[in-house]
């Protein structure tokens, strides 16, 4: 049977049928009062859940334009930047730096690890003439599953007193992420992941002491231009034609989540990982993350068995249950697969998913006891 496909990968993720039908209604003036009063909404909704009273800026663009956009907002050519380097996405920030003329240092550490608070508080340290301006890292890196420490990173950035660039593309709306109260200065995410929309809008969120840097900012971009969308977003506006739909889908779903409310939200997330991690334990798999104190409430990376390869499960999955779960990514392709519990998933769907990867493993013929992981996913969902 077909039109029946779960995505599991981490992002797009499900949208809820209630956002589909806001989304299917005709496009309305950008410029309309109508317009407004969404945009006036969404906007206060927004900050609800960055945790923040700075504006939040909505991009017409994929998640990598709001990182873009933070950076092209603050660096001038040869300011020195440190980048945090967990996986993929944080290597992402360095590159953008790079591109943007910046004298880029990295912490990088090997897949599965998240950044030792120690380490950088060594690299902050060691500044004696504070030249590093910016430290980007990431609070959620997708590519391995591993959360950092952003409480406690971000408050070292902040003693040291460079500005903060944080991705928060797979954990607003998944992970605890306190904009405000851990003085995180730039903050930005995507609409695939946790806000149960189509790809297709990011947001970004600066203080006011970004601000400050971007006023010395020599080149901002144009098209994502930090004083042009504070103006607009304080007009309840636009500077340009937005993804009207997709906002009028953003709207919706955020009046869900205000209505679920932050904290179950979060407990939920947790509560699904913890499962999924169960489960695979139990069947036998070894998570990539091996410290739970790190390992992601939104995605789960995952070795597969000896002798049984990721393309074949994840063409099990797909084939015969309709889940798609993702690959690897670059040198970690083929080696593990990744299973998002991002966004809109409930226990239904997380038992499912385990128990189609049970009947894919046991299909493709690796020895375990049968109904294992069901077993151990819903003893951690019930109760
Ligand atoms: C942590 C993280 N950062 C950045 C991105 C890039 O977002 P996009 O693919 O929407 O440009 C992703 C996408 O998966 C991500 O997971």
């Amino acid at each position: 049977m077909n039109d029946k496909t779960f995505l599991m990968i981490p992002g797009p993720t499900p949208v809820p049928e209630s956002v589909l039908l806001a989304m299917a209604k005709h496009p309305i003036g950008h410029r309309s009062s109508e317009f407004s009063s969404i945009l006036e909404e969404t906007y206060a909704d927004l900050k609800w859940l960055f945790q923040t009273q700075n504006d939040v800026f909505i991009y017409t663009s994929s998640g990598t334009g709001a990182m873009e956009a933070a950076l092209s907002n603050l660096v001038n050519e040869g300011d020195k930047v440190l980048s945090l380097v967990i996986g993929n996405f944080g290597n992402r920030w360095a590159k953008i730096a790079a591109g943007l003329g910046a004298d880029v240092q990295k912490i990088e550490v090997a897949p599965g690890q998240a950044i030792d608070p120690k380490v950088l508080k060594e690299a902050l340290d060691a500044d004696v003439n504070k030249e590093i301006k910016i430290v980007t890292l990431t609070h959620n890196e997708t590519a391995t599953g591993v959360t950092n420490p952003l409480k406690e990173l971000v408050a070292l950035i902040k003693e040291h007193g460079a500005i903060s660039v944080v991705d928060g593309v797979t954990s607003v709306g998944a992970i605890d992420c306190k904009m405000d109260e851990w003085g995180i200065d730039v903050l930005v995410s995507g609409s695939q992941k946790g806000f149960m929309i189509p790809p297709g809008l990011a947001f970004l969120a600066a203080s006011e002491k970004a601000f400050k840097v971007h006023e010395q900012c020599k080149h901002p971009s144009f098209y994502f231009n930090w004083s042009a969308y504070r103006k607009s977003v304080r007009a309840n506006s636009t500077p340009y034609t937005p993804a009207v739909n997709l906002i009028v889908a953003l709207n919706e779903a955020l009046k869900m989540m205000k209505k679920d409310g932050l904290e179950n939200i979060l407990n939920r997330h947790a509560k699904h990982a913890k499962a999924l991690r169960a489960a695979i334990k139990a069947i036998g798999l070894k998570p990539m993350v091996q410290d739970d104190n790190i390992a992601s409430n939104a995605i789960t990376s995952i070795y597969p068995p000896e002798g049984i390869s990721v393309p074949d499960i994840r063409s099990t999955l797909k084939k015969d249950f309709d889940i798609v779960v993702a690959n690897g990514q670059n040198e970690l392709k083929d080696k593990i697969f990744r299973m998002g519990t991002l966004g809109f998933v409930c226990d239904r769907d997380v038992i499912a998913a385990v128990g189609a990867l049970e009947a894919s493993l046991y299909k493709l013929g690796y020895k375990f006891e049968l109904g294992s992981g069901v077993k151990a996913a819903i003893e951690n969902l019930v109760g």
